[in-house]
């Protein structure tokens, strides 16, 4: 085996205790793949290099308080919640979601870190000292709801790589916070509209899950379930919410916008990838029961010598949704589908009126055309070697599915802007697999799918859910002798969710956000989690690197 280009899949070579998971040629990459994610050539992944499986011994599911990596590996935490991140002094948000990571020009050790905040949740005491287990839903004071809308949306963090560590600059410009109090402009059909109020601008940014980077170094961040902070902060535009943002990290002065053209929904992740006509697609996931996938097809053609006026591409287009039973994309695009032109509420007047109306309505519209339910859609990602989907369905309680699975489509024409596909369930939760509740996806390099599960805080570790102990990471390979064994590579701290996994461009380490510690907290002085700083400390939600020792 010859791994030395990337440290981080490399034999670690350590101990005895290391353990040859997978057998000589087991993941040689296909040659026979027509469509292969652009996102590989951007970022300056390695190319794919055969039986490059990272060793380790796999850990066991375990209910311990820690951020549990196999032996030979260590992490570093980057930020956590409150940490400085500007020489203004604007504090890192709660919740850390989805990374991603943009070196600067020519480096691959300096760059910008996005991050996400998705929510309070229980663990709002910690942020602004509203106890909504014993005070209700809505008795916040106006400064309370301040901080709430502040702590969430984004951060752009300038980071660099110093003796072997990543660590945040928090004197750089380019530190930045896009949050719940932010003026965004509404971009595409609905912008203007009177379904969003007759105006193209919107404040705030909040629940924001995944997301994707675009071919143009910004950064989609995607608005999941908004409708958690629009009722307690008492916010008077519901829908200004539920849509895939673009901000531009490199422009500090920049004013992020909304994209109605990618429709909304509770937008889970944003896959970016470019058909071979060169039209931008994004597959996009419906994080809620019985709801569904969603691709938006660009009108016109990605133009590199265009930089970041590519952000237009994002304003036209048709929106599609799945059919999983005939295997079609249905186009959920007013002027020509008459379905949704001759659609009538039970009153006997028209359900749509325009295009605008079908963007901000795309559950009602995917639903009257015959998209197909699905457990939940969490994250989507491309593989890398073969250009097939891979979707994370988290679990769907309506319909007795309490493990989920992962979908993986095939485009018919091996065109990811073709309209017609198979799908296959690639590997499911549950005893035989090991895992739980699917949810944020990345590949390497490689090929291997690396997974973290959500299961919900409610659920962890009782009933059906107990042997899987608290929520991990694992490592699925794709191919070979193994394809669709899961083995488990993280687990997390008591209530948290792993979330937002990115590799460094070398593939040398991997970002991972630690959300929710403590979820299950009930008494705030005796909190369930004191990860990341142990003792009598508070936890922390935040983001971290993980490193071979
Ligand atoms: Fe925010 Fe669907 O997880
Ligand atoms: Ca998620
Ligand atoms: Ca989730
Ligand atoms: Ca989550």
């Amino acid at each position: 085996m010859n791994l030395s280009r990337s440290q981080f899949l490399r034999y670690l070579g350590k101990g005895a205790a290391a353990l040859a998971l997978v057998k000589s040629g087991a993941l040689a990459a296909t040659s026979s793949s027509k469509t292969k994610s652009n996102r590989q050539n951007k970022e300056g992944f390695l190319p794919s290099k055969q039986n490059s499986f990272p060793k380790f011994q796999p850990i066991a599911a375990s209910e311990r308080d820690a951020l549990i990596l196999p032996e030979g590996y260590r992490y570093g935490t980057i930020a956590l919640f409150g940490d400085r991140i500007n020489p203004q002094g604007d504090t890192f948000g709660f919740n850390s979601d989805f990374n991603c990571f943009l070196p600067f020009a020519g480096k691959k050790d300096t760059g910008l870190l996005w991050n996400n905040h998705e929510t309070l949740g229980t663990l709002e005491y910690y942020v602004n000292g509203y106890d909504s287990q014993k005070q209700g839903p809505n008795l916040r004071t106006d400064k309370q709801i301040e901080q709430y809308l502040y702590a969430l949306g984004g951060s752009v963090l300038r980071i660099a790589k110093q003796n072997g560590e990543w660590k945040l600059s928090p004197d750089s410009k380019y530190g930045r916070r896009i949050n719940g109090l932010t003026e965004f402009r509404l971009t595409g059909p609905a912008a203007g509209s009177p379904a969003l109020g007759n105006t193209n601008k919107a404040v705030g940014t909040f629940a924001n899950c995944a997301g994707g980077t675009t071919f143009w170094n910004t950064i989609l961040s995607c608005e999941e379930n908004v409708e958690w902070v629009i009722e307690p902060c008492k916010l008077p535009h519901e829908t200004h919410y539920g849509w895939v943002i673009e901000v531009d990290p490199f422009d500090p002065k920049s004013t992020p916008v909304k994209h109605t053209a990618l429709g909304r929904f509770a937008h889970e992740n944003a896959a970016l990838v470019l058909s071979p006509s060169g039209k931008l697609v994004v597959y996009m996931g419906d994080d809620a029961r019985d709801e569904f996938v969603y691709k938006f097809i660009s009108k016109n053609s990605y133009d590199p010598s265009l930089g970041a006026g590519n952000s237009s591409l994002l304003e036209e287009g048709t929106l599609y949704a799945a059919d999983f039973e005939k295997g079609v994309w249905i186009p959920l695009d007013f002027e020509s589908n008459e379905i949704l032109r001759n659609s009538k509420k039970e009153n006997g007047e028209r359900r749509f009126g325009s295009q605008a109306d079908v963007l901000v309505r795309c559950r009602e519209a995917g639903k009257v055309c015959g998209a197909t339910p699905m457990d939940r859609p969490e994250d989507i990602e491309i593989h890398p070697l073969d250009g097939t989907v891979f979707i994370a369905m988290t679990n769907n309680d309506k319909h007795g599915n309490h493990f989920g699975q992962i979908v993986r489509i095939h485009e018919k024409s091996g065109d990811h802007a073709g309209l017609e596909f198979d799908y296959e369930i690639f590997v499911a939760g549950g005893n035989g697999s090991g895992f739980a509740a699917p949810d944020n996806l990345a590949f390497d390099n490689a090929g291997n799918l690396w997974m973290v599960t959500d299961i919900s805080a409610k659920n962890l570790n009782r009933s059906v859910y107990k042997k899987y102990g608290n929520n991990g990471l694992f490592v699925i390979p794709t191919q070979g002798a193994d394809a669709g064994k899961a083995f488990q590579f993280a687990s997390s701290p008591t209530g948290a969710e792993l979330t937002g996994l990115w590799f460094t461009p070398d593939q040398k380490e991997l970002f991972v956000s630690v959300q929710h510690p403590g979820e299950t907290t009930k008494d705030y002085q005796n909190p369930t989690s004191r990860w990341p700083q142990g003792g009598n400390s508070l936890p922390r939600p935040g983001v971290v690197a993980i490193y071979l020792k």
